[in-house]
């Protein structure tokens, strides 16, 4: 049976012709252990790194790429901004929708750090919750539940004006929307490769704004700085330690390279016309129950559930009827339920990509159709 993927808030699907080569490339040309020999063949691989961290550098406005450091996804480079830069017994303000990822570090923090939590639904209720005792806002730019877009920008300034640690997790966004660490003012900003930005399953970046400091919660190897008994202070070795992911290195500077070449406008624009066309249509059909955007701002991302059906069998039917591929249940990201009233339910997600077309948009609309027909 043929499939449709809309399944790209968990990871995209298919990936660029471009980024497979690249992998090869990196499990076969560029294999040898970089920055841990200065033999040519380290050297090279090495080289291949420093030229993704430059185009990570240009695509996210960053000035310095040695304040990029690669991890293994946005979890990873979450934990380091939380654990790493939040300080102890302060308040931190955060949204409703974040991920687990982001939840579990900062509950971690409130149960052993003596940090106090306060939650908004949107970027608008930031600035009356600032406290004296204040010193960090987290955000989900784009929720991958119901896509609501939060305000980066509105948010930099929010953060420039009380001196707050601005730390994004751009998971959802990245490759999606423009995002310029310098214009928004963005202290942290955390990075997930396989998803928007194209790479493969493991690979992710944390990056720095010059100055902000960040304990290293994970020490070991850099390959350099030997016989220093600490983790060095310096960046990218303060984050990276242990032996990197070069094939995803490489895989995500494909990706970067794909999204230079189409245009991170196009993209954008392509996926919100298939957001649009989906959101209009399901409007009109009965029975249906849509979670759409808490802004003016739809990313594409959109949960929905069918009355009197379980959003696992919703999901199992269109996957075994029909090929739809889609994700049910509650996307790690349980307090977005709980503001959505979906607590109790779930919900089922359709998240769309820049290789999905207005024809798969509609071949799922008739199977949504056809199912609220049957019941
Ligand atoms: C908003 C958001 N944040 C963080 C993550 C975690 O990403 P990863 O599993 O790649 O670490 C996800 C993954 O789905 C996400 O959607």
């Amino acid at each position: 049976m043929e499939t449709y993927y809309f399944d790209n808030s968990a990871t995209s699907c298919p990936k660029p012709e471009e980024v497979y080569k690249a992998v090869e490339a990196g499990i076969k040309d560029y294999n040898a252990n970089p920055g841990r020999a200065g033999h040519r063949k380290a050297l090279e691989s090495g080289k291949k790194i420093y030229e993704v961290r430059e185009k990570i550098a240009k695509f996210f406005n960053i000035e310095n790429s040695l304040n990029i450091a690669f991890t293994a996804n946005a979890t990873e480079s979450l934990n380091f901004a939380i654990k790493g830069g939040i300080p102890t017994g302060s308040h931190v303000i955060t949204t409703n929708f974040e991920h687990n990822s982001v939840l579990r570090p900062l509950f971690y923090m409130q149960d052993e750090k003596e940090v106090s939590l306060t939650f908004v639904n949107t970027y608008k209720e930031i600035e009356e919750n600032i406290k004296s005792s204040t010193k960090a806002i987290v955000v989900n730019h784009i929720s991958n539940v119901n896509g609501t877009v939060q305000d980066i920008e509105k948010i930099g300034k929010i953060c420039k004006k009380y001196n707050l640690l601005f730390i994004l997790d751009a998971s959802q966004s990245a490759g999606y929307i423009d995002i310029d660490m310098e214009r928004d003012n963005i202290d942290i900003l955390c990075l997930t490769g396989h998803k928007s930005l194209f790479g493969i399953q493991g690979i992710g970046a944390i990056c720095l704004k010059e100055g902000v400091k960040i304990i290293p919660v994970l020490e070991g190897g850099t390959g350099s700085f030997s016989k220093l008994s600490r983790q060095p202070k310096e960046m990218p070795e303060l984050l990276e330690a242990g032996t990197p992911n070069t094939p995803g290195i490489l895989s995500l500077g494909a990706g970067i390279d794909f999204i230079n070449r189409i245009g991170l406008n196009k993209i954008k624009e392509h996926e919100d016309i298939l957001t649009k066309r989906f959101i209009k249509r399901l409007r009109n059909i009965d029975k249906i129950k849509l979670y759409e955007s808490f802004t003016e701002n739809q990313g594409p991302v959109i949960s929905l559930n069918i009355e009197g059906i379980e959003s696992s069998d919703l999901a199992q039917i269109l996957d075994e009827e029909f090929g739809i591929l889609v994700r049910a249940g509650y996307h790690c990201a349980p307090l977005a339920h709980r503001t959505m009233g979906t607590y109790e339910t779930g919900t089922v997600r359709f998240s769309f990509g820049y290789f999905n077309t207005e024809e798969e948009i509609d071949y799922a609309l008739d199977a949504l159709k056809n199912i609220t027909l049957q019941i």
